[in-house]
């Protein structure tokens, strides 16, 4: 951390009208996480001294969805500019160290550029700016001959040679926090927006002889807000093809880095192989050797070292053993814990069940709440009956069992060691162990039967 204590403020308090969304802008999710939130993430690696976010639109919904016990909150309304948010914060500020202003709806800027502006900014006030071809809107950083930053003016103030300036004030800056409450009680709303400005305590730092220096991000992509949904998409995919190019550089295979999401957490083992199109979820942990088919949605998975999944899977909370063979067209719904080597096939879904090592279900079946020990060949069209329209029962099939295909094990029912079910059989009873149980009624053939013909009229 910086050699002095550091506190944040975050401001969140803007509308975001050109979001045209009922959902306030900085809870809008990039990654599945909300913008804000990301910008919290990243303060939280810097172990700052205090986080504080000023808050305003969406209110208590902004407020409730981030809350967490290491934040401090201010509310601003109404929103009279940049200057009035950060005032709003004063009285649960210290006026030691620096106090560093982010934006809650900029949420890529990374923890080592902030460090690298905070490290600029420890003898006074420092400005995280960038260079843009087209700078058009944003503020401009006027500096002197020789090259002393002078003062912030924003693009509706500017004069026609200010606008030529393409050093741009990205808004993040860290200062001196003992000159803030007087600085910011010298802000005045006279400029072309009628608002209190942030960016005027520059001239104010200058005009008290603190120096003021800048930084820069490695990437410009840390410093671009989100102000529409053009914005919100197109920095999705500038931080996934990040995520990509990170997986990649830790020797994951993917079969296009352009097509795929994670939106959490995903740890990858080594020679994992993704195919295109794969959604990651929450925390999903493939171990040594994974390959993953294409269009499969992961969220909260661990798969075992080895496990090949095929295309147009989709599990949920579930355990994947190793050397496990699943899909295409798999499914696995919260609670599924699968041992080593087992099969799960087409449109097999399964749900709060334990299937042990070496088991196969490989078409068309639903196993819920059951326990399958090991070695057991499930049918195609076997269907665990667990629900009784009032409550959930749970079916037990022991080791070495086999079910026939399209038979129905009306929960609470078991299925001892061993033993065999019938095709089509509709199991209400216990199946003992070692012997075939059937329940279908015996087959019978007529002969001289004819079939009906049609009438003559
Ligand atoms: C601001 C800067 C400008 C910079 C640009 C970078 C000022 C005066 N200008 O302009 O130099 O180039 O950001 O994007 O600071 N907010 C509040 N309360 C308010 C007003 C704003 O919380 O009363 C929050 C917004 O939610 C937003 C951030 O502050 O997250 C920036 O506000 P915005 O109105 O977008 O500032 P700009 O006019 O773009
Ligand atoms: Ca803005």
């Amino acid at each position: 951390m910086a050699d002095m204590p550091v506190q944040v403020v975050i401001l969140a308090a803007g509308q975001g009208k050109r979001m045209y969304s009922n959902l306030p802008k900085v809870l809008q999710p990039l990654a599945g996480k909300p913008l804000a939130r990301h910008v919290i993430d990243t303060v939280r690696e810097l172990a700052v001294d205090k986080l504080l976010v000023v808050y305003g639109h969406g209110g208590e919904a902004v407020r409730s969805a981030l809350d967490s016990s290491d934040i401090l909150w201010a509310r601003q309304t109404p929103q009279l500019g940049t200057g009035h948010a950060v005032a709003q914060a004063l009285p649960l500020l210290d006026a030691a160290g620096q106090t560093l202003v982010l934006y809650g709806d900029v949420p890529l800027t990374k923890a080592s550029t902030l460090m690298r502006l905070l490290q600029a900014g420890k003898e006074g006030l420092s400005i995280l700016t960038v260079n843009l071809p087209d700078p058009g809107g944003y503020g401009r950083i006027v500096r002197d001959a020789a090259g002393k930053v002078q003062r912030i003016v924003e693009e509706k103030d500017a004069s026609p040679e200010e606008r030529q300036i393409r050093e741009i004030n990205t808004g993040i800056m860290s200062i001196p926090s003992r000159h803030l409450a007087d600085w910011l009680g010298k802000l005045s709303n006279k400029n072309a927006q009628g608002e209190y400005y942030l960016t005027d305590i520059v001239a104010l730092a200058v005009a008290d002889g603190i120096p003021v220096r800048t930084a820069q991000p490695d990437g410009e992509w840390e410093v671009l807000g989100v102000n529409s949904k053009v914005q919100l998409a197109e920095l999705e995919r500038v931080h996934q093809r990040n995520i990509a190019d990170t997986l990649l550089v830790g020797g994951v295979r993917l079969a296009d880095p352009a097509r795929i999401d994670v939106r959490g957490e995903l740890s990858c083992g080594s020679d994992v192989f993704i195919d295109v199109g794969c959604v990651f979820e929450g925390d999903v942990v493939l171990a040594d050797g994974v390959e993953i088919g294409p269009y499969c949605v992961l969220k909260n998975v661990k798969v075992g070292a080895g496990a090949r999944i095929a295309a147009f899977c989709h599990f949920e909370d579930a355990v994947i053993g190793p050397a496990g063979v699943l899909g295409p067209y798999a499914r696995l719904r919260p609670g599924t814990e699968l041992g080593a080597e087992v099969h799960v096939g087409n449109f097999v879904e399964i749900k709060n069940s334990k299937i042990a090592a070496q088991s196969k279900a490989n078409h068309l079946a639903y196993i819920g709440d059951a326990e399958i020990g090991q070695r057991v060949n499930i049918g195609a069209g076997t269907i665990t009956c667990n629900y009784d329209g009032a409550n959930k029962h749970r079916t037990v099939i022991e080791d070495d069992a086999f079910i026939g295909s399209d038979s129905q094990l009306v929960a609470p029912v078991t299925v001892g060691r061993g033993a065999t079910l019938g095709a089509g059989t509709t199991l209400t009873k216990n199946a003992p162990p070692n012997a075939l149980t059937v329940s279908r009624a015996k087959q019978v053939t007529l002969s001289g039967w004819e079939r009906p013909k049609k009438a003559k009229n």
